[in-house]
Order: structure tokens, then sequence, then C-alpha cells
């Protein structure tokens, strides 16, 4: 019995310590977490922010967003772009749908602009070919 008892309690007292390093392991998804630190389109509160769209309303500027025209996509055009110049420069363009596809491409190849997700680089391009184009 007593020795048992001693038993246990040799368990217990194991136990402690090795419950504590188990808790200080660090978390490897929570580095990653941290890690990937950047805005990222499935960014939850995008959804929040972005206004909501009346298709019939005229679309006025953002002067928040650099004057942009308050549409979908504005948001991630402006963070996107004003990393190195303002909004000016995309304001007053009226270009083809293929020379907005060159430009993306020069300002990555050529100027070492950072290339988000796919998705957000559809966003930014149907934006810019919708509302700065010679085409419509
Ligand atoms: C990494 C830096 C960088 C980023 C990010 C960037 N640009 Fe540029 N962009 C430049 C530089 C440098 C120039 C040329 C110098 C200038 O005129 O300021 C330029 C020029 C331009 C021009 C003028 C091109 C011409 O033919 O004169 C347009 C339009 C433009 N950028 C649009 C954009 C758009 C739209 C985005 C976002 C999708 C963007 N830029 C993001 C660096 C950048």
């Amino acid at each position: 019995m007593r020795a048992l008892i001693s038993a246990a309690v040799a368990v217990a007292l194991l136990g402690i310590p090795a419950a504590t390093m188990a808790q200080s392991r660090p978390d490897p998804m929570r580095a990653a977490a941290s890690a990937a630190g950047t805005p990222s389109a499935d960014d939850p509160m995008a959804a929040l922010r972005a206004p909501a769209q009346d298709p019939e309303a005229e679309i006025s500027a953002n002067e928040e967003l650099g004057g942009l025209p308050d549409a979908r996509g504005a948001e991630d055009t402006f963070y996107q772009c004003t990393a190195c110049h303002s909004t000016e420069i995309i304001k007053q363009q009226r270009i083809t749908d293929a020379r907005w596809d060159d430009l993306w491409q020069w300002m990555v190849d050529e100027q070492g602009m950072f290339e988000p997700e796919p998705e957000t680089k559809t966003v930014i391009l149907d934006y810019l070919k919708a509302h700065f184009s010679s085409e419509r």
C-alpha cells in the first residue's frame, strides 16, 4: 500500500514538469499565422469595410482612398498601388485592357511590386479596366 502511494506521488511530481514543458512548446501554427502578417484576400474584415454597392447609384470618388471611384476593388487597388506612387497616376489613365495587363507585369518585373493572391490581382485589374479604360 505504502509503495503504491509513493508511486502515485512520484507520478504526480513527474507529471507536473512534463505538462509544463508540453505547454511551453511553441505552437507551429501560431508562428505561421504571425509570419503571414500581410493583409490577404481572405481578410474577414474586408467584407465589412467594403461599402455596399447600389448598382444604380452614381459612383463617387472615395477621398479616403485617394479619390478612387468608390466601387468593388477600390480598396485593394489603393493598398496595392500607393506603396510607390499616388492614385493620381492611375486616375489620369485611359488605356486599353491589354495595356493594364502590361503595366501590371511591368510593375512586378521592373519595379518589384508585390504580387498578391490571384483573386486580388483579378479584382484590381477588373477595377482598373472598368474605371480607367479607353475601351468603355
Ligand atoms: C513597387 C512600386 C510600385 C507599385 C507597387 C506600383 N507602381 Fe505603378 N509605377 C511605379 C513606378 C516607379 C512608376 C514610374 C515612375 C513614375 O512615373 O512615378 C510607375 C508608373 C505607373 C503608371 C504610369 C505608367 C506610364 O505609362 O507612365 C501607372 C498607370 C501605374 N504606375 C499604375 C500602377 C497601378 C495601377 C499599381 C497597382 C496595381 C501600381 N502602379 C503599383 C512603381 C510602382
